[in-house]
């Protein structure tokens, strides 16, 4: 039953969350109703422990803490990672495209995209705008158009004999999803208009100046199989965790510090102003720490859990995984190794994982690519490389990763959330009412 529960929460929270803006717009608001408080990365902080606080950057990255009993310099912190963004098609700026009497959007492609899905399938447009007031001001707002308003048809096989041998993708003249027929012009910035003025009826003249839009399946997530193992839906990677942190940390204990950080721009390389590259992350705790000593014996006493999705052994592919490293789905979250620093996982970091595991009763699974494969990786090394912080990389084993749609185990989702709530100090009681 609890894990039901828990997997119902999921799947809200994987449609809620079309884009990294509405990923943290959904987290702050579980914070805020938990009585985290919210700060500005632009104001003055008068922090108190134990206390609990978020803050956002660039409204798609959120960090939040809770600060327990226990001094920080003395225990360190306790912290999970994860990322709120996934491949997408983004819109580009001067959207309006004509073509053989059919309006369509210009898109560019977001991070490592399987393209392949993105055909023949119920599409809407969601992120955040930014507009200007009356009195010349400029807001940002979120948008989510909700219905399917675009579709990228497949070209059917009778004109490509050879799509089923060999299909290339051009990303500049292939994926262009139509919106309608070119009766009359298409005007996004106006249809983004009508959309706000319904939902909210305070905005007086305003106009819209650009966007960060981009295109997501409106198919809902959804429990799947034939005895429901399966969490099949959009943007497994990396909302999952995302959630899987946020509610654990809800459940935190009060003697320990604890800490979530849910980056944006992971899937293009974390190198921004709110990316796992960036100072995000270093501010929050020199701001929590205040002195270098602090900060530094603090970071010595942490530990970071990075978690990110990782690849179960796929029964039709069994060959693209190391026989001895092939994880499969609902047997436990997977612990990520590579010598080379692609995942940070030590001996030593993947041992404490494995303590939580144990302790909460899960299993836990080992992963290290084919080693004549190329190996990916996340933002455990970069948040590694830039606290010194000791780093494991976990994550739920998925099929289909960077699909339009993925695939997990029903279990597996649960059982991150148990082993994260261990990690957050919650040894006895697990939760049921999430
Ligand atoms: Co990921």
């Amino acid at each position: 039953m609890k894990n039901d529960n828990f997997n119902r929460g999921l799947l809200k929270f994987l449609d809620a969350s079309p884009t990294p803006f509405h990923c943290v717009a959904n987290l702050a608001a579980a914070l805020s109703g938990a009585n985290f408080v919210e700060l500005d990365e632009g104001a003055i902080w008068s922090i108190e422990a134990p206390g609990k606080y978020f803050v956002t950057r660039g409204d798609s990255s959120l960090i939040a803490f809770s600060l327990g009993s226990t001094p920080v310099g003395e225990t360190g912190f306790r912290m999970v990672g994860s990322h709120t963004d996934s491949p997408c098609l983004k819109l580009k700026p001067n959207v309006a495209l004509a073509s053989s009497g059919y309006w369509q959007l210009g898109v560019e492609v977001y991070g490592s995209a399987l393209l392949n899905p993105w055909f023949d399938r119920d599409l809407s447009v969601a992120g955040r705008v930014t507009l200007q007031t009356a009195s010349g001001k400029l807001q940002n707002h979120l948008i989510d158009f909700e219905q399917s308003i675009a579709i990228i048809p497949s070209l059917a096989i009778h004109l490509d004999r050879d799509a089923n041998n060999k299909r290339e993708i051009n990303s500049q003249t292939d994926l262009p999803p139509i919106v309608c027929l070119d009766g009359r012009e298409l005007d996004l910035a106006q249809e983004i208009k009508n959309r706000l003025y319904a939902s909210e009826s305070e905005l007086g003249e305003i106009e819209i100046i650009s966007f960060d839009l981009s295109l997501y399946p409106t198919e809902p997530a959804a429990m799947i199989g034939l005895r429901h193992e399966f969490i099949a839906s959009a943007r497994l990677d990396n909302l999952l965790s995302c959630y899987a942190g946020l509610c654990a940390l809800l459940e935190a204990s009060e003697t320990d510090n604890c800490l979530i950080v849910c980056n944006d721009h992971e899937e293009v390389g974390s190198g921004s102003a709110i990316g796992a590259r960036g100072t995000f992350l270093r501010s929050v705790l020199d701001r929590i720490t205040e002195n270098n000593e602090t900060f530094s014996r603090t970071i010595m006493r942490s530990i970071f859990i990075s978690t990110d999705n990782a690849h179960g052994v796929h029964p039709n592919f069994p060959s693209s995984h190391d026989k001895q490293h092939s994880p499969s789905l609902n047997s436990g979250p997977v612990i990520k190794f590579n010598s080379n620093q692609a995942y940070a996982s030590t001996g030593e970091t993947a041992a404490m994982f494995q303590q939580a595991c144990t302790a909460v009763g899960i299993p836990v699974q080992n992963f290290v690519s084919r080693s004549d494969m190329a190996c990916g990786s996340t933002i455990g090394p970069l948040t590694a490389t830039a606290l010194g912080v000791k780093t494991v990389d976990v994550g739920v084993p998925t099929f289909a990763m960077h699909s339009i749609r993925e695939l997990a185990g029903s279990k597996d989702t649960y059982s991150l959330y148990q082993a994260l709530c261990w990690i957050f100090g919650q040894r006895e009681q697990m939760p049921n009412n999430l």
